[in-house]
């Protein structure tokens, strides 16, 4: 069943996400709690019973670009999308983006917009829903302390960096992926409404 996500859905919510993310790019994304929104927003869950097997979060733009990229259409932006993988492959999360459109459609949302790393089978998903891809950058993780000391210095005494997280916006991509032990090619894909 899909349906609009309620408070009480909140413990099965977040372990529906963590496990869905697990063998993924994004496995050490993990939250306690449910991501709120600023602007409006379309939070609906698919629910087996108790149990939430699915779920797909939009954040709307009120006006074009406050949320999205795109400063010239209203968009709604992907916050959270994930099938509990004990159910993937099985057409929920396509059943979620389905409803999901069609409520942005009723608000005024001229496209949808969302952004994945590298996975090629979530790449695949997108691309089989009919987003396309329109740009991309990159995420890398620095855990060595040599490779810190190259990139860093830090101010505070006695204060010793063990890891750092960057955006990286040029293109050299043959240099990212050899530098750092860590680093993701983050892509946007857009579908038109
Ligand atoms: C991406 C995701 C939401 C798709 O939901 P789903 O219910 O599994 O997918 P659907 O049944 O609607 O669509 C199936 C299609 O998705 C792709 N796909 C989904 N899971 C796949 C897998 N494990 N291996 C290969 N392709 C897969 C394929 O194109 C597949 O079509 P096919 O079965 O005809 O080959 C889900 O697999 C998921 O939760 N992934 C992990 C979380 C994630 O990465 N979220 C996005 C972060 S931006």
């Amino acid at each position: 069943m899909i349906r609009s996500y309620e408070k009480t859905d909140e413990p099965s919510w977040l372990r529906c996400r963590v496990l869905s993310l697990l063998n993924t790019a994004y496995y050490d994304d993990v939250r306690q709690i449910k991501d709120t929104y600023k602007s409006a927003s379309i939070e609906l869950v698919a629910a087996e019973g108790e149990e939430i097997i699915g779920l797909i979060d939009l954040e709307l733009d009120t006006h074009a670009g406050e949320v999205c990229s795109n400063p010239q259409f209203r968009g709604a932006m992907i916050r959270n999308l994930a099938v509990h993988p004990d159910h993937q492959r099985k057409g929920i999360g396509q059943l979620l983006l389905l409803e999901a459109l069609e409520r942005s459609r009723a608000a005024g949302t001229q496209y949808l917009e969302a952004w994945t790393r590298d996975d090629q089978w979530v790449r695949d998903w997108y691309d089989k829903m009919g987003f396309r891809p329109t740009e991309s950058c990159f995420e890398v993780y620095i855990e060595s302390e040599e490779d810190l000391k190259a990139v860093i210095e830090c101010k505070v005494p006695h204060l010793r960096p063990k890891s750092m997280f960057a955006h990286y916006d040029g293109s050299d991509k043959a240099f990212v992926f050899s530098k750092f032990s860590r680093a993701h090619e983050v892509i946007r894909y857009d579908l038109e409404l």
